[in-house]
């Protein structure tokens, strides 16, 4: 019996320690950014993202519909904006270790083939995303 329950005390408290980190990573994802506190979006660098976007991203991704990769319309009513970000700089670490990103793309044929050079284009995307999302919400409301 002393042994049940040992090994039970045991195995509770190593779900808990499985289990917490990695609601926390599956929220944020894995990667260089813990916590963004966004200000309101910045005109120019959000235009910045969208040139970035139709450059590097459109091949696969649209703010239609799925096409190779998801649609990214409402990206950031699915995800947190640092698990984007993360995505954005650490896509291998993420794509190995974050549940979100694994389960994601096992729904894809191809993987995200990402080239993004700075924290800085990465930021711009976001905020790119983001307008996105308020253009999506007034449209839906008209
Ligand atoms: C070669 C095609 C391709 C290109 C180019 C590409 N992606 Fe992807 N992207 C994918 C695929 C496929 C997935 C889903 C599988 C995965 O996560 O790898 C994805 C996933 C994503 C996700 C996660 C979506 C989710 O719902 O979890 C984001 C964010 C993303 N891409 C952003 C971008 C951005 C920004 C660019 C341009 C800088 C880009 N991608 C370029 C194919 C692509």
């Amino acid at each position: 019996m002393k042994k049940l329950v040992g090994s039970f005390i045991i195995f509770t408290l190593f779900v808990c320690s499985v289990e917490s980190p990695k609601n926390e990573q599956s929220i944020k994802g894995i990667g260089p950014i813990d916590t963004l506190i966004l200000e309101p979006i910045n005109d120019s660098i959000m235009k910045i993202g969208m040139n970035t976007f139709t450059s590097k991203c459109t091949s696969c991704h649209t703010m239609e519909y799925k096409n190779s990769g998801p649609d990214l319309s409402n990206i950031l009513a699915r995800r947190q904006p640092e698990w984007v970000m993360n995505f954005l700089l650490n896509q291998k670490e993420m794509l190995e270790k974050d549940s979100i990103s694994i389960k994601t793309n096992q729904k894809f044929e191809g993987n995200c083939n990402l080239t993004i050079t700075s924290q800085e284009e990465a930021f711009a995307l976001l905020e790119y995303f983001r307008i996105y999302q308020i253009w999506l919400h007034e449209f839906n409301a008209k």
